[in-house]
């Protein structure tokens, strides 16, 4: 936020460049003239300042606010007539228009899942691998009931309760304090608690309650909700903190985010101190010393799924020791020290209509069941993916036979199911119900949307139309990977604007530059998008806004958003934090075309780019209608650098370094060292060259180590790196 808002007057400054002392003052002040006015206006029915006064005062509130997200909770609890909490929140008086944004001091991550107990042991395994545990070593691991709700994290100050924020996007959630503060399992002070204390857990709603919840909403003719997550996720982030106390909302913990002392030890000791200070816990939650307790723990849960009377979709399991823990950390989004087992899914059998081919964006012919609608658990189902040509054959990714090798025909009854949240499959067909007509699908070989050659290569499932950005299908599907939420994410401008763009004969979007020529071209036009139906003045405006808010875009978002196949976050990360600028990456890329010389080995030598994703990225930059694009994509937008770092490694001693580990290490596996390494802001790369800051060098390190004595760079063994990294 730059300059002034609406709710600056000419004599107040900025939002920004308060204090947070001064912030909290000023809110001070200004809540207790709001709610001076409120009791004036409502309860005394004698207005002392004017409408225009007053909406000043809240829009100063709510900016405030939203610069300062924990400011409403913590001077609410000063003013004890606001009961705690902001005007902003109270009802009565104009509601605020959305919730504010709390940024997580933890991020609040999601969990990997797993659908079968060979996942869950493959779990257990990855976890003695990455600690370089013998492969039967013990682990314990805590096996709890996966709650269906929806996550919230409490922060508690000196003992009392001062935020709560929703997940959101893990890095921001939404303020919900005043909402949370009306769950009674919530509790508000607690004794004896670390003076910093974020309590994480989910928010759900019982079956019985759920049920009489919606002949209440039945009944008054308002609306009703379709599952009890629905309701409880309606119920907590909606504005108006006496419709939460109205709903029975119920809560169990089963985590944290900051803390300013440890809980415990373990993961089931820090469950029993939160219970211990007065949390709601699942008591279905046991410590496990081996893989099959764990299962035998996930088949006890799953046995009384239907008589717990709220609704749990699997069982999360997570490492007891939290050194351990500390030391597994986490992937990008997701800790390897735990895995949520999901049920299987719900079954249905129906009838196949059809079968449509869709074209990704790289092309990939995806075939899609149309079905006969079926309700597969509480949802409706009418289409299905099929994977792929062989998927519908009958033959797996190695040649074997699936479904003892029984294809799918059109016409064919087959068993539909939703593993999670995902796309619904196919497990099964019904031969004995086949329709005498029913006929073996044939795969077609043209692209339908382009009618060039879609071809198989050697050893891939997938068949691939060679039309590339001439094929509109694969142009279009480029295009809403370009607007998605991890590229440019852009508001207003999803998968459905990008289609009717796509079409549009006055303003058309064909490549990533026309979005960013939209409002130039829009001006030119004598009928401009404003007139259009579906639009009007303001949101055409707000469109135009938030294109040119993205002119400004990182260069991790950007590669990503390119769409490449082989380049999805995690590589687009990689590339950002080695090349630091597009300039340097494209022009390595570029220079890399005959793929050999320095460039292509500098590609190779980025610790966990492959051979194949290198390979994809430099054909599809170097083929010549795609530079175009990309060339005239960089004349509208600015690059902004990557920053080496990641949140929290800033000033550790490895930031920004580029290590190369060799030799083997006795004391980490590689893995874990990698993790340490980056998770400390250090980039590893494979190999070593002039680039490299510091190697690693264990027992039986060779030409590695000589490459880094020869170019004079920094060696150390593992004692000192473990020093260097604290241990
Ligand atoms: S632990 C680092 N334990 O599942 C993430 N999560 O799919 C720690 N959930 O966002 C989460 N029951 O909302 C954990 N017993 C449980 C859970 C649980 C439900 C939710 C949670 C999380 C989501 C991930």
């Amino acid at each position: 936020m730059t300059g002034r808002n609406a709710a600056d007057t000419p004599s107040q400054p900025p939002v920004d460049a308060l204090a947070p002392q001064e912030a909290e003052a000023e809110w001070l002040r200004l809540a207790a003239a709001v709610a001076r006015a409120n009791r004036a206006y409502h309860t005394e029915d004698a207005p002392e300042i004017s409408d225009a006064e007053y909406d000043a005062m809240k829009r100063r509130l709510a900016a405030l606010e939203a610069r300062f997200p924990d400011l409403a909770a913590r001077a609410g609890a000063a003013l004890p007539e606001l009961g705690g909490r902001s005007p902003t929140e109270v009802v009565g008086g104009a509601l605020a228009p959305g919730f504010a944004k709390v940024r997580h001091a933890v991020p609040m991550l999601s969990l990997e899942n797993g659908f079968s107990e060979a996942d869950a042991r493959d779990f257990l395994d990855r976890v003695r691998a990455f600690l370089g545990m013998a492969p039967d070593a013990a682990v314990e691991v805590t096996a709890e009931p996966k709650i269906d709700g929806l996550s919230l994290s409490l922060r508690y100050e000196g003992g009392r309760l001062v935020t709560a924020a929703t997940r959101g996007d893990g890095e921001t959630g939404e303020n919900v304090t005043a909402n949370a503060r009306t769950i009674a399992a919530i509790p508000q002070v607690l004794d004896a608690a670390p003076d910093i204390l974020e309590v994480r857990g989910e928010v759900y709603m019982g079956h019985a309650d759920f049920a009489r919840l919606n002949e209440r909403q039945a009944a008054a003719g308002e609306k009703t909700f379709a599952n009890p997550r629905n309701a409880a996720a309606g119920s907590l982030r909606q504005l108006d903190p006496a419709v939460t106390a109205a709903r029975p909302l119920r809560f169990f913990a089963y985590g944290w985010g900051e803390l300013s002392e440890p809980l415990a030890a373990t993961q089931a000791g820090a469950i029993a101190r939160l219970a211990g200070l007065g949390f709601p816990t699942n008591p279905l939650m046991r410590v496990c010393a081996e893989a099959e307790a764990m299962l035998a723990h996930y088949r006890a849960i799953e046995a009384q799924r239907a008589t717990l009377g709220y609704d749990i979709d699997g069982v999360v399991y997570k490492v007891n020791d939290l050194a351990l823990q500390a030391r597994l950390g986490f992937r990008a989004t997701t800790p390897r020290w735990a895995l949520a087992h999901k049920f299987s899914a719900e079954r249905a059998w129906t009838r196949l209509l059809a079968i449509d081919i869709q074209v990704g964006r790289t092309g990939a012919l995806s075939p899609v069941a149309r079905l006969m609608p079926v309700t597969v658990g509480g949802v409706v189902v009418s289409n299905a993916t099929l994977h792929n040509e062989d998927y519908i054959a009958g033959i797996d990714a190695r040649g074997q036979p699936i479904r003892e090798g029984r294809d799918i025909r059109v016409g064919d009854w087959v068993e539909v199911y939703r593993a999670g949240d995902v796309i619904p499959k196919i497990a099964d067909v019904d031969i004995a119900r086949r329709p005498p007509e029913a006929v073996p699908y044939a795969f077609p070989e043209v692209c339908p949307d382009c009618g060039s050659a879609a071809i198989r290569e050697p050893g891939d499932a997938v068949r691939r139309c060679t039309g590339g950005l001439i094929c509109p299908a694969q142009a279009v599907e480029k295009l809403k990977h370009f607007v998605s939420r991890a590229a440019f994410d852009i508001e207003g401008l999803g998968a459905r604007q990008i289609e009717m763009f796509f079409a549009d004969a006055e303003l058309p979007v064909r490549e990533p530059a026309d979005i960013f020529t939209l409002a130039e071209r829009d001006a030119a036009n004598p009928r401009h998008l404003r007139d259009r139906e579906g639009y009007g003045e303001k949101s055409a405006g707000n469109l135009f806004r938030a294109i040119e808010e993205r002119r400004r875009i990182p260069l991790d978002r950007l590669i990503y958003a390119l769409g490449i196949r082989h380049i999805g976050e995690s590589a687009a990360g990689l590339l950002a934090r080695h090349f630091g600028t597009w300039e340097a990456f494209i022009g390595t890329v570029r220079a890399a075309d005959p793929m050999s010389g320095p460039a292509w080995e500098e590609l190779l030598s980025i610790d966990g780019m492959g051979e194949v994703s290198a390979r994809s990225l430099v054909v599809t930059l170097n083929r010549s209608a795609d530079r175009g694009a990309v060339d005239r994509l960089m004349a509208e937008i600015e690059v902004l650098p990557v920053a080496a770092a990641p949140r929290g490694a800033s000033g550790s001693p490895i930031a920004g370094k580029t290590i190369v580990f060799t030799g083997t290490l006795e004391r980490m596996t590689r893995a874990e060292a990698k993790a340490r390494a980056e998770a400390m802001g250090a980039k590893v790369a494979g190999s070593v060259s002039a680039r490299t800051d510091l190697v690693v060098a264990g027992p039986g390190a060779g030409s590695k180590a000589k490459e880094a004595a020869r170019l004079g760079i920094e060696t150390i063994d593992e004692d000192a790196w473990l020093r260097l990294i604290g241990g």
